[in-house]
């Protein structure tokens, strides 16, 4: 273990980073669309369950994982089963993160373009604005480098302090709208289908899709919060964290959702259109509204803001394999990194219509290159990811021997408390993740 390895400068910025990197575009832009396209209230349903059983043991995993052994997720691994092929599981983490990261950071150039749209009252729609290859790409590299630049200087500096006042102020925004939205003649009929579950909506698919989201929402099954938990001393309480974490997490997204759905059904819109989603219903709002403008401007600030705080955790993945295992220094490491995040993000920004060949592929039921990215590294490669974390955790390791690490920094033992969470990491986790990764093969 080195000894320069960098802490969280306190027990609060470790809770606000890694809410941070959980709270992003999962809860605003892809739960709604996600709960939209699979049911409404059936697909909360599914996702609530998914968060409590399996989400929340599994981000307790993690950030043992890291706290006890100091290190990335492969070096993490390997301090466990230095022989053998467990560290693939380690790498696997490392490209998810950088895959993950291409995409997302599209998405997330949309919400700086849309600060500026709004900002100047441009009428264009969403399928013009992705559509144009400048905006994609431009918008597209300035996240990325603003997710560079924060990577460099370390997460600890400025994120940690402006999190703390911007993230709360997300949260009053949200809770505004949600006013505002409730309000719209015609939002009943949205309320309903976000909170009335219809049970013979609840397919294999929806199971798959709610437990996507959960470890999407959560930042799990990549070793974000292996890495998070690594540079944390044994005082802080991992039981409490994670579960604060995970609170605050579901509860924004859940936020989200009561502002778009009323607002979707009140202006007449289709839940199933896909990723356009909050992207199309958000400024119908913002134009209805009172100061609806500033209010707008605000939002895709924020929102902005909070995809940087998720997607640093992305790229931080990658940066502390490759400064642990092959000693770059910081900067080389995020440079590089990041310039091949750039190439491999190119075919997302240009599958918004900008290229035929990208936007018109198709692979496991998704349609254009970006779905198929989140699909196969946001959905699969997370969830697939988390069920070998969870066996390599409660088996290899031993639930036992992550117990007495857990044990640091608990204000009090429950010895039940962490029986159920020996039980869940070694059979419920792996188990229930197993049977929804079966059903997919079939689906297919
Ligand atoms: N949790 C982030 C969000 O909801 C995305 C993310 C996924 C971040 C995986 C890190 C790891 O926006």
């Amino acid at each position: 273990m080195t000894e320069n390895r960098s802490q969280w400068g306190t027990k609060v910025g470790f809770i606000l980073a890694a809410a941070g990197s959980a709270i992003g575009l999962g809860n605003i832009w892809r739960f709604p669309y996600t709960a939209g396209e699979n049911g409404g209230a059936a697909f909360v349903l599914v996702y609530l369950i998914c968060v409590l059983l399996i989400g929340i043991p599994v981000l307790i995993a993690e950030l043992t994982l890291g706290r006890y052994t100091q290190r990335n997720p492969v070096g993490a691994i390997k301090t466990i089963s230095p022989t053998g092929l467990w560290k693939i599981l380690g790498y696997l983490g490392v490209i998810s993160g950088i895959m993950i990261l291409s995409y997302y950071s599209v998405v997330a150039g949309w919400t700086i373009g849309y600060i500026f749209k709004t900002a100047f009252h441009q009428t264009s729609d969403f399928g013009t604005f992705i559509a144009n290859p400048i905006n994609e790409v431009f918008y597209f590299v300035i996240f990325l480098t603003l997710t560079m630049l924060v990577v460099i200087s370390g997460v600890k500096g400025g994120i940690e302090k402006w999190s703390k006042i911007l993230m709360p102020l997300l949260f009053l925004i949200l809770l505004g709208l949600i006013f505002y939205s409730l309000t719209l003649p015609g939002a009943k009929a949205g309320i309903k289908f976000y909170l009335q579950p219809d049970f013979s909506k609840i397919t294999g698919r929806t199971i798959l899709a709610g437990l996507g989201q959960a470890f999407f929402s959560l930042s799990l099954g990549m070793g974000a919060m292996i890495t998070y938990g690594s540079y944390l001393s044994r005082t802080t309480n991992l039981v409490s964290s994670a579960t604060l974490v995970a609170l605050s997490d579901t509860l924004i997204a859940v936020m989200a959702g009561l502002v778009i759905f009323p607002a979707l059904f009140a202006v007449g819109m289709e839940p199933t259109q896909g990723a356009g989603l909050v992207f199309n219903v958000l400024p119908k709002i913002f134009e209805q509204m009172p100061a609806g403008t500033i209010v707008g401007i605000f939002f895709f600030i924020l929102l902005a803001i909070a995809a940087l705080t998720s997607s640093i955790s992305l790229l931080e993945v990658g940066v502390a394999w490759a400064v642990d295992e092959l000693k770059f220094t910081r900067k080389n490491a995020t440079l590089l990194l990041t310039g091949i995040t750039f190439f491999l993000g190119i075919p997302s920004a240009l599958s918004q219509g900008a290229s035929k060949f990208f936007t018109e592929i198709s692979l496991f039921d998704r349609i254009g290159f970006l779905d198929i990215a989140d699909f196969i590294f946001g959905s699969f490669a997370l969830t697939f990811g988390g069920m070998l974390l969870s066996i390599f955790i409660g088996w290899k390791w031993g639930a036992n021997k992550a117990i007495e690490e857990i044990k640091f920094g608990l204000f009090k033992e429950s010895t039940t408390l962490l029986n159920i969470w020996n039980f869940l990491i070694r059979f419920v986790c792996p188990v229930i993740i197993f049977f929804v990764l079966l059903n997919i093969f079939k689906i297919f």
